[in-house]
């Protein structure tokens, strides 16, 4: 038996049968769509954001703006371009955090028009010792999700981990058979009635942590944004998907996406014990409303007034209640005094 967080682990980035190593993952072919790939405006209204972070940290010569998870490069691609709008006298250094060979290779096919002006990293273990003492921008965007949860059942007066196990023959779910010890959060406190989950991510703490050495020793500003909630709570967000549909979580092993819902207020709060502000957690809608995504929408739709539909249907999926503008969520964590643009704090 194994516990969901290693069976997350396995399926999504083993070094050979993993999701992301082999599959083809993005698009009307792959298995989702992310905000990059639905529209260049989510891409250029991040690279404003970003403009103006920097307009407002300490004057450096170079700062250094590193993606976690970058996917096809395409998110990338878009904050380069918008950025490259704004004349300024620093100069960037690109950090792209992809553990994908595959990916890695889609995002130097999209990026090469700045190639030497780009470092890969398989991970965040040598981030610190590989780059520079300038300041970081970090941007994250569904990168928390792809991370693995530990979950918990509560039963009987005590928590069981959730486990994988096999049954004849068959791959599925099962209990640990010993109790657990778990270190709930102060308000969910006696609150569990049996059958309740509570779920931890040790994994996104530990990059969480390796975001926050580097924010402590070089200063800088960490943008994560992803699907979840702000606030604990009990709940089962543990799922997969497979060619747009939701799909049984354990079946096409390394062949679909397995995610979770990202627990924004534990990031906060990881954060702030470590001295690193965090924002208040905005939905989408609201980030992007405030960085003026309509504005920009009139902007293209003037023109291109032959995609007017299309470029209509982007802005709603971005930030359409039902589509992801309500889901998704955004938080700033920086370690210098500062006030982000996009928080409604303006
Ligand atoms: C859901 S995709 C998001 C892609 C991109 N940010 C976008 O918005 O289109 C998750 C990305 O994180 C990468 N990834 C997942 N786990 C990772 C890890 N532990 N270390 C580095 N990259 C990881 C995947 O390979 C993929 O590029």
């Amino acid at each position: 038996m194994i516990g969901i967080s290693d069976f997350m682990q396995i399926c999504l980035s083993h070094p050979s049968e993993g999701y992301y190593i082999k599959s083809e993952v993005f698009g009307k072919d792959g298995d989702f769509t992310t905000a990059p790939e639905i529209s260049q405006m989510f891409g250029e209204i991040i690279g404003l954001w970003l403009v103006d972070a920097i307009d407002k940290m300490p004057a450096s010569d170079d700062y250094n703006i590193i993606e976690l998870g970058p996917g096809r490069g395409t998110l990338m691609a878009d904050i380069l371009r918008s950025m490259a709008k704004f004349k300024s006298k620093y100069k960037l250094n690109i950090h792209m955090v992809e553990l994908s060979p595959k990916l890695v290779q889609m995002q130097r096919e999209k990026l090469a028009s700045f190639e030497g002006q780009i470092t890969w990293h398989e991970n965040l273990d040598g981030l610190k010792t590989s780059i520079n003492s300038s300041p970081c921008l970090f941007v994250a965007n569904e990168f928390f999700d792809a991370l693995p949860i530990s979950q918990y059942e509560f039963l009987d007066g005590a928590w069981y981990e959730r486990m994988v196990g096999v049954k004849d023959g068959k791959i599925g779910p099962t209990l640990s058979m010993q109790a657990a010890k778990v270190a709930l959060p102060n308000i969910l406190k006696d609150r569990a009635v049996d059958g309740a989950i509570f779920e931890q991510s040790p994994a996104s703490l530990f990059y969480l942590g390796k975001i926050i050495e580097v924010l402590k020793r070089n200063g800088g500003v960490a943008l994560i944004i992803d699907y979840g909630h702000d606030g604990h709570g009990f709940g089962d967000s543990l799922q997969a998907v497979k060619a747009h549909k939701y799909a049984k979580i354990f079946k096409n092993l390394g062949k679909q996406d397995i995610t979770a819902h990202v627990n924004f207020t534990s990031l906060k709060e990881a954060a702030n014990a470590q001295n690193i502000m965090a924002s208040t957690v905005v939905s989408q809608a609201e980030f992007l409303g405030d960085l003026a995504i309509g504005l920009r929408a009139q902007m293209l739709i003037s023109k291109n007034p032959e995609q007017e539909m299309q470029i209509a249907q982007a802005l709603n999926r971005l930030i359409g209640e039902d589509e992801m503008g309500n889901l998704f969520k955004v938080l700033c964590l920086h370690n210098c005094e500062f006030t982000p643009v996009g928080f409604g704090l303006e």
